[in-house]
């Protein structure tokens, strides 16, 4: 059993894809149960220098290479816009091609045409990667909330925008110092108007309204505003009343029974709201379930990898679900087909940092003995503070931030420095610098 992937086009995301599929084979192969295989993908100019070079005789310029290709059974659709995406996607379906798009526009323009054709033809358009990157929300709506009548949900859904209104918040920026830098960055394109005027997130919130509602909005019937309006003030204002701005994309029912409010505009919250933190490129979506409560989703809402794990999740669900009913062959259960119960690497063996609080005799000579421990032990600390009496007299707290250290090591040197009798307690808490 194969599944075999062809792609519209091989720029930032579909090169990605092509990397992953490359470079994770295996590991999608054990996770899926059979392999994937790139055959196909269409660019338009196959001589242009690429980050991720494809393989010989994977690029094409003709469509029917991959569209109608009776040896490609999952079609990516990675080019955008509206045309030629739209017929490429149509006839794939009608080929008895499964689709896969991150194409927002498309879906939001002419989502209610592609997906009538899908049911009819009995074949499948999936499009996680168009909304919120690499955020699993259209699988959490459309799969683990199924029962849930949704309420609301809301969230950060373009990473551009909130990037400028950051660097505006925090560094009392102006829009247009903010957009300059950030097209300096590459985190805006040349021409931002799509995601600044704040079409790009109301593309994503049609698409999740009708997953959450049932209701595909019309462009068009959306309250839209962007941010090119917002100015330093206003967020030293924001500040000064305990608020944060962000730019919110907001579907609910009215009075969470009624007619559906979709709306795209910048909004306060309040500084401790969980939108608050979410700051820079990240994209973050909450959805309130009647039965489920509040859910929170954030991550990276775009960029290569990013997206094309998102059009990979959907590929492997096509081939799990669709392509495997075709056959004998059955899915493994719980997707992994090489469980290993060796396979969970002791803690002792991690490499991380560490906040340690030492209770020690408050005199001459206690730091250097412990820091001479560490030292013998591979550890080395970042950052020493030695705070106050405890409630013991003549006993204080050594506060300590290691670099990143073995664990192993770090257990035989606190070992240690509980033998010296100017150390009576020692508390220990690592730093997950890395999550
Ligand atoms: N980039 C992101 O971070 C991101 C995130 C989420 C969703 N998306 C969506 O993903 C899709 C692709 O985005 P991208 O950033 O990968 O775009 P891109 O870098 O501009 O790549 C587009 C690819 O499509 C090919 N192409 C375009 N028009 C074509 C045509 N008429 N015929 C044949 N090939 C054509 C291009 O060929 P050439 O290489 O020969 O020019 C290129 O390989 C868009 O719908 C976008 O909204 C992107």
């Amino acid at each position: 059993m194969l599944t075999t992937v062809g792609l519209l086009g091989y720029g930032n995301v579909g090169a990605g894809v092509a990397k992953l599929i490359k470079t994770e084979g295996t590991l999608i192969a054990d996770k899926l149960g059979w392999p994937l295989k790139l055959a196909k993908c269409l660019v338009r100019n196959p001589k242009a220098t690429r980050n991720f070079p494809p393989d010989p005789g994977l690029l094409t310029t003709d469509p029917r290479d991959v569209v109608g290709n009776p040896d490609i059974q999952v079609v990516c659709e990675l080019i955008g816009g509206l045309e030629p995406a739209r017929t490429l996607v149509l006839e794939a379906l009608e080929a008895g091609q499964h689709v896969v798009t991150a194409n927002k526009a498309l879906l939001a323009t002419h989502g209610l045409e592609i997906f009538k054709k899908a049911n009819e033809v009995n074949r499948d358009v999936l499009f996680e990667a168009a909304v919120a990157g690499a955020i699993p929300v259209i699988r959490t709506l459309k799969e683990a909330l199924t029962a849930n009548r949704i309420q609301s949900l809301y969230g950060i859904l373009n990473g551009t925008t909130n990037h400028i209104i950051t660097r505006m918040s925090k560094d009392a920026l102006t829009f247009k110092e903010a957009l300059t830098e950030a097209q300096a960055a590459g985190f805006a394109e040349a021409d931002p108007t799509a995601d600044v005027e704040g079409h790009d997130a109301a593309h994503k919130l049609v698409l999740l309204s009708a997953l959450a509602y049932g209701i595909l909005p019309k462009l068009e019937d959306i309250h839209i505003e962007g941010i090119t309006k917002l100015e330093p003030i206003d967020f030293a204002f924001a500040t000064e009343f305990g608020y944060v701005i962000k730019l919110l994309a907001i579907a609910g029912l009215h009075n969470g029974q009624g007619s559906l409010e979709v709306r795209l505009h910048p909004a306060m919250l309040p500084a401790g709201h969980l939108l608050a933190g979410v700051n820079g490129v990240m994209n973050a979506v909450t959805i309130r379930g009647h039965a489920s409560g509040d859910i929170f989703l954030s991550g990276p809402g775009a960029g290569m990898m990013p997206t094309a794990s998102s059009v990979l999740g959907d590929v492997i669900e096509v081939a799990r679900h669709h392509l495997s009913l075709e056959s004998s062959l059955r899915p493994p259960i719980l997707g992994w087909l090489n469980l290993k119960s060796d396979a969970v690497r002791p803690i002792s063996e991690t490499l991380l940092g560490y906040y340690l609080r030492l209770t020690v005799q408050d005199r001459p000579g206690v730091l250097s003995a412990i820091s001479g421990i560490l030292g013998q032990h591979n550890i080395s600390i970042a950052q020493v503070i030695q705070r106050g009496q405890t409630e013991l007299p003549g006993w204080v707290n050594l506060v300590m931030l290691t670099h990143q250290a073995l664990e192993n090591d770090l257990q035989k040197a606190l070992d240690a420095a509980r033998e010296l009798p100017a150390v009576s307690d020692i508390r220990l808490i690592r730093v997950e610098e890395s999550l």
